[in-house]
This record gives C-alpha cells, sequence and structure tokens, in this order.
C-alpha cells in the first residue's frame, strides 16, 4: 500500500519524507490555504521534495474551467496529478483528461457508485472520504471495501485511495481491504511510528545495558 501524506505544508511534507516510507502527497484548496505564499510556488517545491505524485485540485465547475485549470496546474511540474471533484461536469472533464496520458484523482466520493462511475470515466484514483463519512453516521470503511470489491470484480486500474483518515485505525482498516493508497495527515503518520511498548522496551534494555557496564 503506497502512503500519501494529506498536507501543503513544507515542514510536516519534508519530515515525513525523511521517513523514507512517504510515496505521494494530495492537497487540496483547504489545505492550500492555509499556507502562507503562492499556491503554485507551493505545489512546485512540494513537487521537489517528493518524486511521486502531488494532487492538485481544480476549483472551477465547468468541463471547460476544470481543462483550463488542469492545463495550468500540469505546466508547474511533471509530478502534479489534478483533483477534480465527482460530478457531471467533472466526470465530462476527467474523462478528457485521462484520454490525454493525465492522470486525474477523483475527490469527494461518498458512494460506489460515483467511483464506479470514476473508474469508466478513467480516473488513475478515487479518492472516498472515510472520515466525513463517519461524522454524519455512516460508516466510512465499509465505502472503501465496496469499491476495493467492485473494482476488483471488474478489472477497473483505478486506484482507492483512502481519504479524509483521522486516526491510525482507518489505515490499518484500509489496508487490510486492499486500499491501493491511504493519504494520511502529519498528526496520524506519527501516531502509526508509535506504539508505547516500544518506548517501554527500550527503556528496560537501556536499563539492563547500563548495568552490564558496571560490571
Ligand atoms: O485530501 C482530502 C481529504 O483527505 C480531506 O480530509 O479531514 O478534511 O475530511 P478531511
Amino acid at each position: 500500500m503506497r502512503i500519501f501524506i494529506d498536507t501543503a505544508n513544507i515542514e510536516e511534507i519534508e519530515k515525513a519524507a525523511q521517513l523514507g516510507v512517504l510515496d505521494g502527497v494530495t492537497t487540496n484548496p483547504s489545505l492550500l490555504a492555509k499556507e502562507k505564499g503562492n499556491y503554485k510556488d507551493i505545489l512546485r517545491r512540494i513537487c521537489e521534495i517528493v518524486d511521486g505524485p502531488v494532487s492538485a485540485e481544480v476549483t472551477a465547475l465547468d468541463v471547460n474551467g476544470i481543462l483550463a485549470e488542469a492545463n495550468d496546474l500540469t505546466r508547474i511540474h511533471k509530478n502534479i496529478i489534478i483533483k477534480v471533484p465527482v460530478t457531471r461536469e467533472g466526470l465530462i472533464a476527467t474523462k478528457q483528461l485521462s484520454e490525454k496520458g493525465i492522470e486525474v484523482n477523483m475527490t469527494l466520493c461518498f458512494s460506489p457508485l460515483q467511483a464506479l462511475l470514476a473508474a469508466k470515466a478513467g480516473a488513475a484514483y478515487i479518492s472516498p472520504f472515510v472520515g466525513r463519512l463517519d461524522d454524519v453516521s455512516h460508516n466510512g470503511m465499509d465505502l472503501i471495501e465496496q469499491i476495493v470489491q467492485i473494482y476488483d470484480n471488474y478489472g477497473f486500474e483505478t486506484n482507492v485511495l483512502a481519504a479524509s483518515i483521522r486516526h491510525p485505525l482507518h489505515i490499518v482498516d484500509a489496508a487490510l481491504m486492499g486500499a491501493d493508497v491511504v493519504t494520511v495527515p502529519f498528526k496520524v503518520i506519527e501516531q502509526m511510528i508509535q506504539h508505547p511498548l516500544t518506548d517501554v522496551g527500550i527503556k528496560k534494555f537501556l536499563a539492563d545495558w547500563e548495568k552490564v557496564k558496571k560490571d
């Protein structure tokens, strides 16, 4: 399973990249709005740090606008892939972009049927939002399971990118269900590393080793 980081914060991306386990980055307008500076410069810097797909989202809602923004964003760096919401216009634009060889990450997916349409339109990635479904009392992980099953049934090559991840158990479940990618906020990447028994174990090993050194 590939691990992307879900942020536009350069410091977080640099720290996560140092771990050597980062395969890509997802951004969205809300994440970019949190950062200071020109969004294109931020996206370019992200692409320099991470050698993998970097999702940049369009804000236009009509086909022509989406295509124009996609054209603009892909010029920033070869790592940029285009994030497009699953809408009627988004599907039409995705079909055209994918036919041109431009990778699209269809986002704001909340149903298996949206995911089916995204795959048929040629999206390279589908982003089901797990946490936001949990927020409204639907089990977000059920959606991941359904999409993985549907894509397997028909051999769709669209990658299932579990998004809106809020805690480590979402990642465990996504991995067990066979999601291709998980995009994780920095805080949750740090939580993935930690285990209290690892800390206790290190403390004990070091205490025992101190005794040996004294003997
Ligand atoms: O990248 C989009 C997605 O991961 C958003 O997550 O936490 O805002 O629902 P969240």
